[in-house]
């Protein structure tokens, strides 16, 4: 029997860190730490409307979505050149690394670069490279999505497929982000169709701050594998049914939801009702170095805001690893090792 509910709560916060897990909501480009921004700016010669890394961080303050995403992009403006790519991911795996991360599948956002003459080719190349070389340094298995910006049209998105195409072997799926309330996903159609026959895998934004019907028509209209945040589904009970029943996983971002207020306080999350109603949530950062924490922070807050338990830390890293774009083989590997890491925390009266 696997006694999970036989570890201690001081021994949580261990736990949460130790355990393998994967993660699933990532936007790289919102990896970039003030500092990096700062440093590739200098290499780059590329200048930024604030005057030091504290200047940068104090803009941090974000009122919904939309302001958010104005200061994201700006960020990504002094991504140049391939090795900027590179630079960006490898620092967020070194994060990950620290928090027990063996498996991230990261977004990205090519038209924020190839908007501003950046080729697909350095940002694929920097970003993939920073992949392989993640695997030899910290044996952190990696992939990349390449998401769409639905606040620009459906032939844009087409487009960028298009120029992506040489480089099919690099990425393993495609997203769908940015502006979400007035771009429902029924808007890029025909383009998630085209991946779909090209064999990619499909994920979107749907209901972080837009309506349930998004999360409907992203998986009615779009065929998504999985719904990233879908926050807002528990307004909708009959789409509740079908997610338990169909078990399609919400990568679920709660220091994000917080600081796009989308909940008031992390107390007032809804990822304890989401697990209690059997859906398959997973927890993860979205874009950690402008929410105020990676996929360990995002544990540990959320737990003790929440007072979740041993048994939810388990079952999330669990789901973490039963969403990703994995074979079975690899997925039994890691639910194994993570088994077992948790059984080391249980504590024997012995
Ligand atoms: N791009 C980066 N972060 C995002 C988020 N939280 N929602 C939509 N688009 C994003
Ligand atoms: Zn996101």
């Amino acid at each position: 029997m696997f006694k999970v509910h036989a570890i201690p709560a001081k021994r949580l916060p261990a736990l949460l860190k130790a355990m393998p897990k994967a993660e699933l909501h990532i936007h790289i480009e919102g990896s970039l730490e003030p500092e990096l921004i700062f440093a590739l700016a200098q290499r780059n010669q590329v200048s930024l409307p604030y005057a030091s890394v504290d200047a940068l961080r104090a803009a941090y303050a974000f009122t919904n979505l939309q302001s958010f995403l104005d200061i994201y992009y700006a960020g990504a403006s002094v991504l140049l050149h391939e090795q900027d790519f590179y630079d960006m991911a490898w620092a967020y795996f070194e994060r990950a690394a620290a928090d027990h991360v063996v498996h991230a599948e990261l977004f990205f956002d090519p038209q924020t670069h190839t908007e501003r003459g950046v080729p697909m080719q350095t940002v694929v190349h920097g970003l993939y490279r920073a992949c392989q070389d993640a695997r030899t340094h910290w044996g952190i298995d990696a992939s990349l999505i390449l998401c769409f910006l639905r606040h620009l049209s459906e032939e844009a998105a087409l487009e960028t497929l298009e120029q992506a195409l040489p480089f099919r072997d690099c990425f393993i799926g495609v997203g769908l982000d940015s502006s979400e309330v007035g771009h429902p996903p029924e808007k890029f159609a025909r383009v998630f169709a085209r991946c779909k026959e090209l064999g990619l895998h499909l994920v979107a934004h749907a209901g972080e701050e837009g309506p349930p019907s998004y999360i409907w028509s992203a998986l009615d209209v779009l065929g998504v594998q999985r719904i990233d945040h879908g926050v807002q589904a528990l307004k909708d009970e009959r789409l509740m049914h079908r997610l338990v029943a169909e078990r399609v996983p919400l990568t679920v971002c709660p220091l994000s939801n917080l600081k796009l207020r989308v909940f008031d306080t992390l107390a007032d999350h809804n990822l304890g009702k989401m697990l209690d109603a059997g859906v398959c949530v997973t927890l993860n950062s979205d874009d950690p170095a402008y929410f105020g924490g990676y996929i360990g922070d995002n544990f540990v807050q959320t737990f003790e805001a929440l007072n979740l338990t041993a048994q939810q830390a388990y079952v999330l890293a669990r789901n973490s690893f039963e969403a990703s774009f994995v074979s079975t083989q690899q997925r039994e590997k890691w639910l194994h090792e993570l088994k077992l890491c948790v059984e080391s925390f249980v504590e024997h009266d012995d």
